[in-house]
């Protein structure tokens, strides 16, 4: 098919375009950012390029993946926010449903970010007493910030245009995977690496996976229609958890993983007291075939192997 990937040049996007050409996918990059994986440098907040794009490119589907995100919200106005992730994602729409537009599907690159509340964020300082359990039934959706409101107005913009064109969406709700450190309060301050393992738990995957999650969600979507999705690593937890891993979460961890201890003894690393989430991704199994390759299990596996040495 022949794939139009916005963010091309990006994080996910550099990872994502040699898979799609490895899998036979034809392959139209779009970024305002240069770079090997984008044959078209410019924006889609272009109503006109993003148009002309998938007309003569004769672009078959569309995974939407450029947007300004969490990093930006420091440095970018709400303005910026609103004419790339919202108005940009109705461009990529109207242009796929125009009359004789040869696009077959659309994936679109959303986040598990829009369904955290201050509250939940909060977690055991806020006052809660369990992790939330988050599937994608959660409702009342009250993103904390531009990012995750805009993405929350891309994903109805998309659930309507399937709706009143029939263009089939899967809205992919990922996890994060993102390269760098962590600023967040539950950080380990020693280690980076330790940092991302222990979200491997609930709430990460690698960018991988997350590319293989959009290829999966691409041949999946004609058959499902309209679909929201989570993807991120299968956690060893269920929600009969959720009490204890706010109170305690390396006594929950131990239960499942008995050595888990004696291995971040010796690598020198902790566990999060608290956990204050889990992102269940298992309708990722059921509607896309698709899981994780990557997830804890296989982080300790590679720890045990080097005995204990990160
Ligand atoms: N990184 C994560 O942890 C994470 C988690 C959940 C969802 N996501 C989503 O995944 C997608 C990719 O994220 P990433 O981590 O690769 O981020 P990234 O910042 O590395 O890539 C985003 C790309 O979008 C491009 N972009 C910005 N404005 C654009 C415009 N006007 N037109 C076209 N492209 C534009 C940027 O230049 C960049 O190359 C984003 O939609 C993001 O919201 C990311």
């Amino acid at each position: 098919m022949r794939v139009l990937v916005t963010g091309s040049s990006g994080w996910l996007g550099r990872t994502l375009v040699p898979r799609l050409q490895q899998a036979g996918h034809d392959v139209v990059g779009l970024d305002p950012v240069p770079g090997p994986t984008t044959a078209i440098v410019g924006s889609i907040a272009e109503p006109d390029l993003v148009e002309r794009t998938v007309r003569d490119r004769a672009v078959e589907a569309i995974i939407h993946a450029g947007a300004l995100h969490k990093p930006d919200v420091a440095r970018r106005p709400a303005a910026d926010f609103v004419a790339v992730n919202v108005q940009g994602t109705l461009n990529l729409l109207e242009a796929a449903v125009a009359p004789g537009s040869p696009v077959t599907r659309v994936v679109f690159a959303s986040t598990t970010s829009l369904m955290i509340s201050e509250a939940i964020r909060a977690g055991r300082t806020g006052g809660a007493t369990a992790a939330a359990w988050i599937t994608e039934d959660m409702a009342d959706l009250r993103p904390r910030n531009i990012y995750g409101v805009t993405k929350l107005a891309a994903e109805h913009l998309c659930r309507l245009y399937h709706q009143d064109h029939g263009v089939p969406v899967v809205i992919l709700r990922t996890a994060r995977f993102f390269p760098e450190a962590d600023d967040m309060a539950h950080a380990i301050p020693q280690s980076d690496d330790n940092t991302k393992v222990n979200e491997l738990l609930f709430r990460r995957l690698t960018v991988e996976d997350a590319a293989d999650s959009h290829i999966a969600a691409l041949d999946r979507a004609p058959a499902l229609g309209f679909d929201t999705v989570i993807v991120s690593a299968p956690t060893p937890f269920v929600r009969e958890d959720c009490a204890a891993l706010i109170a305690d979460a390396p006594r929950v961890v131990a239960r499942y993983f008995p050595d888990y201890r004696a291995l971040y003894e010796r690598a020198g690393w902790s566990m999060f007291e608290s956990i204050d989430r889990v992102y269940d991704a298992a309708k990722a199994t059921r509607v896309l075939g698709f899981a994780c390759r990557t997830g804890f299990a296989e982080k300790l596996a590679e720890l045990r192997s080097r005995g204990g040495t990160p």
